[in-house]
């Protein structure tokens, strides 16, 4: 029997691209989505692709066609491509609600695995936050909901227990982004039972190899990583600049690819989590969740081409 993508390859080769695509659902032909490496969430039996998608800033734009149609495109091709995960949080503006809408639009809401954030200064504002959260993303329960940038955590985290046992979250978790607060991270860690830890690691930021990393491997603790771009910044280093011939070492066909590679290889990494408002970028981010990954002598070759 023809696998989907031999079929979908052979239909395009004998159409024509143009054919083809007309009627495909959009976004669909590049990826395998079967292809996509998954990893395991410590302690369940749930297996989660591991690129997924970030939205802050890129999806706080108006309720509108114009807004939302490049933005549908991306969701698409996201969703197309075998991806899930999708992180966004209360305080990125109107990045939930757009999130929502777009789910439904595609019709792909039971398909995504969806993580927000909470960010409050007390139970009551934590308890309505998380309702309004389950409005704008037009859900009744959540996959996972962290504590955003470790604000208020003890109380934020019993919260969050709750609801859990209610069934209304089935994960819960922390996150920062600074380095300056990976110790405070691990102190959390030691104290309170969390089954996803979200925080920054990228070549260019590396101290959570020291040990973050090690400890929620050690500990069966999910990861999900942000600024693996650095916002975009670690991509300007090397605009203008040709891939070296060595990517295709790792099967990697574009800068990106080699950052999003490059976390990808520690055993440790559950998803990481680019951004993106662009669909060309959202297939090129999902190219990185195929093929082989670099070992540590390569993965220091790619530190160096980005000095
Ligand atoms: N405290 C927290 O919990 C926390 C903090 C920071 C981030 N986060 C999460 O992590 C996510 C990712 O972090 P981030 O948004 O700060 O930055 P990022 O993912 O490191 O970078 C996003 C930027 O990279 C560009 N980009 C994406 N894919 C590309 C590609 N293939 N080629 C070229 N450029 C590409 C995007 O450009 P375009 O806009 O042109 O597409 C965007 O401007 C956030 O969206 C958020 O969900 C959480």
């Amino acid at each position: 029997m023809l696998s989907r993508r031999h079929f979908i390859q052979s239909s395009a080769a004998l159409l024509g691209l143009a054919a083809a695509a007309s009627w495909l659902p959009r976004g669909a032909l590049a990826i395998d989505p079967e292809q996509l490496l998954q990893r395991q969430i410590p302690g369940s039996d749930e297996r989660l692709p591991v690129i997924g998608l970030g939205t802050s800033r890129t999806f706080d734009v108006s309720l509108n066609d114009n807004s939302l149609s490049p933005l549908d495109e991306v969701m698409r091709t996201f969703i197309n491509g075998g991806a899930r995960l999708i992180d966004t949080a209360p305080s990125y503006g109107n990045a939930e609600a757009v999130t929502g809408e777009l789910l439904k639009r595609t019709g792909t809401q039971r398909k995504a695995f969806l993580a927000t954030k909470i960010s409050a200064n007390s139970r009551a504002r934590g308890q309505a936050q998380f309702e309004a959260s389950l409005r704008n993303l037009q859900t009744d329960t959540l996959d996972l909901v962290q504590v955003h940038n470790l604000q208020d955590t003890r109380t934020q985290l019993a919260l969050l227990r709750e609801l859990k046992d209610q069934g209304k979250v089935r994960y819960i978790g922390i996150t920062h982004y600074l380095e300056s607060a990976h110790d405070e991270l691990l102190e959390v860690l030691a104290r309170e039972p969390v089954d996803f830890v979200q925080f920054n690691y990228s070549l260019a930021e590396r101290n959570a190899e020291k040990r973050l990393l090690p400890y929620c491997a050690d500990r069966g603790i999910a990861t999900l990583i942000n600024r693996p771009f650095q916002r975009g910044q670690l991509l300007d280093r090397v605009r203008g600049k040709s891939l070296p011939d060595w990517a295709m070492e790792v099967d990697a066909s574009s800068w990106a690819q080699l950052l999003l590679k490059f976390i990808l290889a520690h055993p440790a990494v559950t998803v990481v989590i680019p951004a993106t408002s662009k669909a060309r970028y959202m297939a090129d981010n999902l190219k990185a969740g195929h093929g082989r990954l670099p070992d540590a002598a390569l993965r220091e070759r790619i530190v160096r081409a980005f000095s």
